[in-house]
């Protein structure tokens, strides 16, 4: 028996922004970013929309990358004098996840972070608000997830906050805004969808739903990464993309993810790399390790024309090598002196991590830190 839990209402594909006009309420606070979408003319497109809806608007912007805890409380401090019913997460990951967060502590101003990332701690929400989720990058999935993703910049670490109450009561998937990403973004946001894809097809706890959805987001990543990264203007395939990380998204957001997870949020939250690009450095290794637990990666070689698991281990390293993504942490630039320094803790946090706890495979903290240094170094596991 088991839930499965996506947003009320996905619009999807080239012009689905339009539906904006559709939605209901009286006041939206948009939650941006550095200002991409103000330069490239979809924020005016939003607010116009928002407009013949007859809805008012105000904006946050300055949401950085990996969003903190400071921007959180200012973001949320601007919504209990603004009052909307409606939160709009416009862009990136990062502002979407911020807006999440902001969402949580505009319900419940009292919040503190260190209760809010024990798992499903989110009291209840749409009190205040509904939240309207528009990605402008092809990658997290966060337009369909319960999940934000806040970062401690004192402690170094990423923090997930979990919880079904995030997710979004409206997605639109409209890949025109998705248009701009330049190639390295558009590379290490399809390795993080393929990363979803494969983690949730192996998860523990994986279920007919989330395996459909999962080989479906993988299949369609394999076959258009590579075009869109040579091709960036084809809009056709953009949307595919864009497809296939909100296809990704549900898939995980019912059945977690494991281990490539785990780790990377602790190397993105100490080294600042871009967790796709973390994310394909792992892959290889964590589907090796894993590959002793469970026989699914073999249904995902059987999508990419190969039958053994090392062999998918291989086609995601070519994939990744295919988008011209580095294929070490050592070849990322991190010093090796200060991944000495810094393994012990990050492995430590990484057992401490909730996807580890759907990883198919158990592992001690002596195999965290072999497969760790692996990736660091670049070379393949034999355990
Ligand atoms: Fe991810």
């Amino acid at each position: 028996m088991a839930q499965f839990i996506v947003p009320k209402t996905m619009h999807h594909g080239l012009g689905s922004l339009e539906k904006l006009t559709e939605l209901k309420g009286n006041k939206a606070v948009i939650v941006i970013g550095g200002g991409s979408v103000q330069k490239n003319g979809y924020l005016a497109k939003v607010q116009n929309y928002l407009k013949e809806a007859g809805i008012e608007n105000v904006v946050f912007s300055g949401v950085e990358a990996d969003p903190s805890i400071e921007t959180v409380l200012k973001g949320a401090a601007f919504f209990q004098e603004e009052n909307p019913d409606i939160i709009i997460g416009l862009g990136g990951c990062s502002a979407i996840d911020a807006a999440k967060a902001m969402w949580i502590y505009y319900e419940y101003p009292d919040s503190k972070l260190e209760e809010l990332v024990a798992l499903f701690a989110v009291k209840e929400l749409r009190k205040k608000a509904i939240f309207v989720a528009i990605p402008s990058t092809s990658g997290t999935g966060t337009e369909i997830t319960g999940l934000s993703v806040i970062t401690d910049r004192e402690k170094g670490t990423k923090y997930p906050i979990v919880s079904y109450e995030l997710t979004p009561d409206v997605a639109i998937i409209d890949a025109n805004l998705s248009a701009s990403m330049p190639k390295g973004l558009t590379a290490n946001t399809g390795l993080d969808v393929l990363s979803h894809g494969v983690e949730a097809y192996v998860s523990n706890i994986a279920e007919n739903f989330s395996d459909s959805l999962a080989k479906g987001a993988i299949d369609l990543v394999f076959k258009n990464l590579p075009t869109v990264f040579e091709d960036p203007d084809n809009l056709k395939v953009r949307q595919v993309m864009h497809d296939a990380s909100s296809m990704a998204g549900m898939a995980f957001n019912n059945v977690w993810l494991g281990i490539v997870h785990s780790i990377s949020h602790q190397i993105g939250g100490t080294f600042a790399i871009p967790h796709g690009c973390a994310n394909a450095i792992l892959m290889p290794n964590v589907i090796r390790f894993n590959s002793k637990a469970t026989d699914k990666y073999e249904d995902l070689a059987a999508l990419v024309g190969k039958s053994t698991s090392e062999e998918f281990a291989q086609a995601v390293y070519d994939l990744r090598a295919s988008v011209e993504v580095v294929a070490s942490f050592k070849e990322y630039g991190i010093s090796s002196k200060e991944w000495d320094e810094k393994l012990e803790g990050m492995a430590l946090n990484a057992m401490k991590d909730p996807c580890t706890l759907f990883n198919p495979r158990k592992l001690d903290l002596k195999e965290m830190k072999a497969i760790m240094q692996a990736c660091y170094d670049g070379v393949a596991i034999d355990f």
